[in-house]
């Protein structure tokens, strides 16, 4: 049997996503990474995958300039239609997907986000929750909607706030995190736990009342 296909996109270093080639490599993920798409040509991510043999796709050259949403997404589908993946997931990838985009590819569409949503939705959230003093800090993962940042979580690292933390020794902290409940998250979609209906994230059969937490240090 074939396994499901699985397209990582990214914008930047990439971690995420060769955390989850190697959970692919390794046989925990029960996926294969069919194609690693990054919006920027620079990325140092898209050339840590093709340097492990894994398809790769920059929607812009190097340092070309933007593109608009309108563009990003239609060179996105194009590619996306030439590996025809099971899952689609956003590892760092800076930009919005329009509602449109969001809306065709619902329920295959999942991301990981750097805080304990629905708390801290949106960028900086190291740096915001120092600022707020918060005791708690992780990241999540969640079905992609519309709405940035606030589709229904699968699963979320939640680690204690240290007295000592500064922004790069909690981010290094949740990233390693990170790197363990994606590759995880993933696993459950493709073995056909984990699905998104009616709005909620399904797991085992039942809806999720809240998100699966597992506790880092
Ligand atoms: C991660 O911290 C993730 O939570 C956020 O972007 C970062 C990407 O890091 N969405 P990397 O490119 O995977 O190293």
């Amino acid at each position: 049997m074939s396994l499901p296909k699985l397209a990582v996109l990214i914008s930047g270093r990439g971690s995420n996503m060769l955390a989850i080639a190697a959970a692919c490599r390794s046989g925990g993920l029960p996926c294969q990474l069919a194609a690693v798409v990054t919006d920027r040509g620079e990325a140092a991510g898209i050339a840590a995958a093709a340097a492990l043999g894994i398809k790769t796709a920059a929607l812009a050259a190097p340092d070309a300039p933007r593109l608009s949403s309108v563009e990003l997404e239609s060179k996105l589908e194009a590619i996306l239609a030439t590996c025809s993946p099971d899952f689609i997931a956003l590892a760092g990838f800076m930009r919005v997907l329009s509602a449109a985009f969001v809306e065709r590819h619902l329920g295959k569409l999942v991301n990981i986000h750097p805080s304990l949503l629905p708390a801290y939705r949106g960028l900086h959230t190291h740096r915001r929750v120092l600022e707020a003093r918060e005791p708690f800090h992780g990241a999540s993962v969640h079905f992609v909607v519309p709405q940035l940042d606030a589709g229904p979580v699968v699963l979320q690292a939640r680690l204690a706030v240290r007295a000592d933390d500064n922004e790069s020794s909690l981010s290094a902290r949740v990233q390693t995190a990170e790197h363990i409940i994606y590759p995880r998250a993933l696993g459950w979609l493709a073995e056909g736990r984990c699905s998104l209906r009616a709005n909620r994230a399904w797991l085992d059969g039942r809806p999720l009342a809240a998100p699966i937490v597992e506790a880092f240090s």
